[in-house]
């Protein structure tokens, strides 16, 4: 019989939620961000349903939304993931830990050390997820006064990969062999000077840290546009990808799995995993109740704000309980403006509960009863619009625990998603093979 192909699912954390309104819905941690104690029993939760990964997003400078909208919002504030990441590796004992670092701001030899050593504490379970940075305050962070272009970004982002790999190569898996008797720790021979210098780094190497569990941590990728897509074709091996349905989703599918075999790689080798934003209620009608109700906890001063922009018209003299009026175009994302519109149309929506709406969570949403939200989650595998799901819980910790006593279950009846898992490493999760060391055939000296 032929396996069923199975869901992979991270768990997207922010750890009150990345719905804008989920520190106000009752029974929720306002505290998560800075409550350790949380993050730690939502991370075992994780676990316990199986889950592949706990993924920490991360910015380099409080989100760059209107103040009107910042000082209402808890993700304006966060630990960095490192930190927090390490401390969960000692834990918990399966579950990938997935941290975000840029390629702008950071230095490569940096990154290579601090994922290298991750992926060591947790015993193979670190995630690099790749970012350059949108947002530009960072840059005010850096010493910089100005942002780097996008596809600058994107060539040091590239360049920087092949460092990073090439750093974590710098010792054979054998290399070292901690020989008591003739006093020798490791063998030089089997210790790869990089010697990088290109367009925009130069790196001496060797890294000084030994070759990690993983060979090399799992590489994440979060880019859309051209050159993300390209970078994530020749590099990732997981893409959180951010479509709001199936159809777009499909075509951003086909085209990132296309271009792998253009560049040779195995299109298996990298799973596609869209933010999905989860609300379950015992019935249909309870989940969109539940749903509505945390958007109005946004409030509505900073909704319009985001509604105005991404409109690119100010939406703030609307009749707030009238249906959405014309539009008329203008120069902001033409995109943005359109799906809007749209959402209002389709789900006869008011301006408030619009603004509410796009201000709490935009994105994909799967919305009803663990067997409904089964079937979409099962369309979109067999249908080839991802290979999973990067799960954003609407309000913790009862959304979490909603998905993981509710909607896991479920999964497992149907046969697509794991009841233990496959082995320890996050690689082993997924399904992806342990990269070769570039400088070294494996186990030279075995054969000899
Ligand atoms: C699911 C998801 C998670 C992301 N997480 C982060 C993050 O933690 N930090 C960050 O700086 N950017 C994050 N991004 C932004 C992307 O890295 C990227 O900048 C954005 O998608 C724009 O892509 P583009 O520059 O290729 O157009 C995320 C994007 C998505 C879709």
């Amino acid at each position: 019989m032929v396996e069923r192909k199975q869901l992979k699912l991270g768990a997207f954390m922010r750890p009150v939620s990345l719905h804008a309104g989920a520190w106000r819905y009752p029974g929720a941690y306002p505290d998560a961000n800075f409550n350790f104690k949380h993050i730690v029993s939502f991370a075992q939760k994780l676990e316990q349903a199986k889950f592949d990964a706990f993924f920490m997003a991360d910015h380099l400078a409080v989100l760059n939304m209107p103040i009107e909208a910042l000082k209402r919002s808890h993700t304006v504030t966060s630990f960095e993931p490192f930190t927090l990441l390490s401390a969960l590796a000692a834990l918990t004992e399966k579950i990938g830990l997935v941290a975000t670092a840029s390629t702008t701001f950071d230095a490569p030899y940096h990154i290579a050390r601090r994922f290298a050593s991750l992926d060591h504490i947790s015993g193979g379970r670190a995630g690099w997820n790749i970012v350059t940075t949108s947002n530009p305050d960072a840059a005010l962070n850096f010493g910089l006064e100005e942002h780097m272009e996008h596809d600058e970004r994107y060539g040091r982002a590239r360049e920087f990969y092949d460092v990073v790999t090439g750093l974590w190569d710098s010792f054979a898996d054998d290399a070292f062999i901690r020989d008591t008797e003739s006093g020798i720790f490791f063998d030089p021979d089997r210790m790869h000077v990089l010697g990088h210098k290109g367009a925009e780094l130069s790196v001496r190497g060797p890294l000084n840290i030994a070759r990690s569990p993983q060979g090399w941590p799992v590489i994440v990728q979060a880019g859309q546009s051209e050159a993300g897509r390209q970078l994530a074709a020749e590099t990732a091996e997981v893409v959180f990808a951010a479509p709001r349905d199936l159809d777009t989703a499909k075509p951003m599918y086909a085209d990132i799995k296309g271009r792998m075999q253009r560049v040779g790689r195995n299109p298996d080798h990298l799973k596609i995993l869209p933010a999905a934003f989860i609300v379950v209620g015992d019935t249909v009608d309870e989940a969109k109740a539940k749903r509505a109700k945390l958007d109005s906890l946004v409030h509505y001063d900073s909704a319009i704000a985001q509604l105005s922009i991404t409109l690119g018209h100010d939406a703030s003299k609307f009749d707030p309980d009238a249906p959405l009026p014309e539009i008329p175009e203008s120069n902001a994302s033409k995109s943005g403006r359109e799906q809007a519109i749209r959402l209002a149309q389709r789900e006869n929506l008011t301006v408030r509960q619009l603004a509410q709406r796009l201000g709490g969570y935009g994105g994909l949403a799967f919305v009803g009863t663990p067997a409904t939200i089964a079937d979409e989650m099962e369309k979109w595998l067999d249908e080839r619009g991802s290979d999973g799901f990067n799960v954003v819980f609407p309000f913790l910790p009862q959304g979490l625990n909603d998905v993981a006593d509710r909607v896991i279950p479920e999964l497992q009846r149907r046969g697509l998603f794991r009841k233990e898992y496959e082995g320890t490493t996050l690689r082993e999760h997924l399904g992806l093979p342990r990269p070769e060391n570039r400088f070294f055939a494996p186990a030279a000296h075995a054969a000899q």
